[in-house]
């Protein structure tokens, strides 16, 4: 595969797993260009124009050509100064490593990364929360997450990349739109009856499973194994945390569960009050698991993968999952 296939690879699984529906996803680009043809030229100049066809900010080509052909990628959770300097060691053993995927965004993919907190309003609302309610909430922690972003180090690990001459991709959003969509379905098919039915469902998938073995697997951190869910809702996707008041209004939204990749400080307590069971998936087995699907895809079109940086790396293409 060329980078450019392996970055439309993530796009294309990303909008067919995204909790918007396709539909609508390609709306929005469709919207997007449009404020793109009205703006002035001067600040035309300006406009982000990968996002014209690109609707996830934090996956990103960050550095390299798109035309570089990939045998062999390394994939991590966090890239940092740290994995670019051990892929360049490991390629000086021989490994012959032509692109580093990070999976949480650096550079301009962390810069705008609030932007892929818009998606969080369809979620929320799909779970019972009235769409303008969401919206405008999401719209005041998106300006925190970004405020709270350009003040950091943005593009260290960007540069580098280029100093080592290592070619440098992102794919954030996607791998947790397929996480979220493979959590989706199966509780929508199981109909779990108990809230140990969903525990045993996550500890039954091997990258939860072996973070158990590290003593982070799934936890319960409210609510009993014997109370009935209710409604469920997956809460893995769409950037970062959409923070605690938009998570005040889902015992009104009528939800029963929520089964999240993370949990914020406060979060807990405000779930707490409002008698909604929740199930602390786990964080770095969450996003192994739809980062899983997406490396599979790659593995079966003969990209080589090496998974380091917090990524357990279990494959379901035997399985023909
Ligand atoms: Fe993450």
């Amino acid at each position: 595969m060329r980078i450019w296939n392996i970055y439309q690879q993530a796009i294309d699984m990303g909008i067919g797993s995204d909790p918007r529906g396709r539909e609508a996803v390609l709306e929005s680009l469709r919207d997007r260009q449009a404020d793109y043809h009205a703006l002035p030229e001067a600040e035309a100049l300006h406009f982000d124009k990968e996002m014209l066809h690109n609707p996830y900010p934090d996956t990103r080509l960050l550095y390299g050509e798109p035309t570089t052909t990939v045998r062999h990628v390394f994939m991590g959770i966090d890239i940092g100064p740290a994995e670019l300097m051990l892929v360049d060691r490991l390629n000086q053993q021989g490994a012959d490593i032509d692109l580093v995927i990070a999976h949480h965004p650096e550079g301009i993919a962390l810069t705008t990364l609030a932007e892929a907190m818009a998606l969080q309003t369809d979620m929320f609302s799909c779970c019972g929360v009235a769409v303008n309610v969401a919206e405008q909430i999401l719209q005041g922690e998106a300006e925190k997450t970004t405020v709270s972003i350009v003040v950091e180090n943005y593009n260290r690990s960007v540069d580098m990349a280029r100093l080592l001459n290592l070619p440098f991709m992102c794919v954030h959003t996607p791998t947790d739109n397929l996480v979220q969509q493979f959590w989706e379905q199966r509780f929508a098919a199981a109909a779990p009856r108990r809230i140990s039915e969903i525990m045993a469902m996550l500890e039954a998938e091997p990258e939860y499973a072996e973070a158990h073995k590290y003593a982070a697997g799934p936890m319960l951190l409210a609510g009993s194994e014997r109370n009935r869910p209710g409604k469920i809702m997956v809460d893995m996707t769409g950037g970062t945390d959409a923070g605690p008041t938009l998570y005040g209004k889902l015992e009104q939204a009528g939800v029963g569960t929520i089964v999240a990749m993370h949990m914020s400080n406060g979060t807990l307590e405000i779930l707490q009050k409002q008698h909604i069971n929740v199930i602390l998936a786990g964080h770095m087995s969450s996003d192994s698991l739809g980062i899983n699907l997406f490396l599979d895809a790659l593995e079966a079109q003969g990209v080589k993968v090496t998974a380091g940086s917090g990524l357990t790396r279990f494959s379901r293409l035997e399985q023909g999952a």
